[in-house]
């Protein structure tokens, strides 16, 4: 697994965006890599590949499907999100940095970062399926920006093929 510094979820303090980290990792070890931080349709798996992955996770993007269980108001958060609406928050604290979504409480953290970030989770089934979205911290990337309906599982899996497949067909034309 190699996964950017713009996916969803605990992260390396110093971040590294996908594009940087994949190819750097692929030159450097000869295992099957995949490939996550970004990933959501057929055009960011195409990339993925091309820079050295022979698979891809999505974290965000399963959490907006139909069949995720977390609350529809956080669906709902990861819809009306630009790509500028995540924050990067705990680089200098103790304990992970994360990525997630800019909320009242995520604002609030990074104006004054808690002595111990992992206690802001405390009560994150309110947040998971309680639905309050200042409860928790909302993990999600900045790939938000570009997830505009919940889907089903199948409906997601089948359109990134299907796109996937016309991408590689157009690039191949072109060489
Ligand atoms: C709500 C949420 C919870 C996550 N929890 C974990 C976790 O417990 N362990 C882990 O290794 N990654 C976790 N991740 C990271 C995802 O597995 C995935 O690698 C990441 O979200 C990919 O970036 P993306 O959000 O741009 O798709 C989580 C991500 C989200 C959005």
């Amino acid at each position: 697994m190699v996964e950017g510094g713009e996916g969803g979820g605990f992260k390396n303090k110093d971040d590294v965006a996908l594009m940087v980290l994949l190819p750097l990792i692929r030159e450097k070890v000869d295992v099957p890599i995949i490939a996550a931080g970004g990933m959501t349709c057929g055009r960011t798996m195409a990339a993925a590949f091309a820079l050295g992955a022979e698979g891809i996770q999505m974290g965000t993007r399963i959490v907006s499907a139909a069949e995720s269980p977390v609350h529809d108001n956080w669906k709902q958060a990861i819809l009306d999100a630009a790509e500028t609406g995540t924050v990067f928050l705990n680089r200098h604290g103790q304990g992970p940095a994360l990525r997630a979504l800019k909320t009242d409480r995520t604002a609030a953290i990074e104006a004054n970062p808690p002595d111990h970030i992992m206690m802001e989770m405390a009560n994150a089934l309110d947040l998971y399926f309680g639905g309050d979205m200042n409860a928790a911290i909302a993990l999600s990337g900045q790939v938000a920006g570009r997830i505009d309906a919940v889907k089903p599982i199948k409906t997601i899996v089948d359109e990134i093929i299907t796109e996937f497949n016309s991408v590689m067909k157009a690039m191949a034309a072109q060489a």
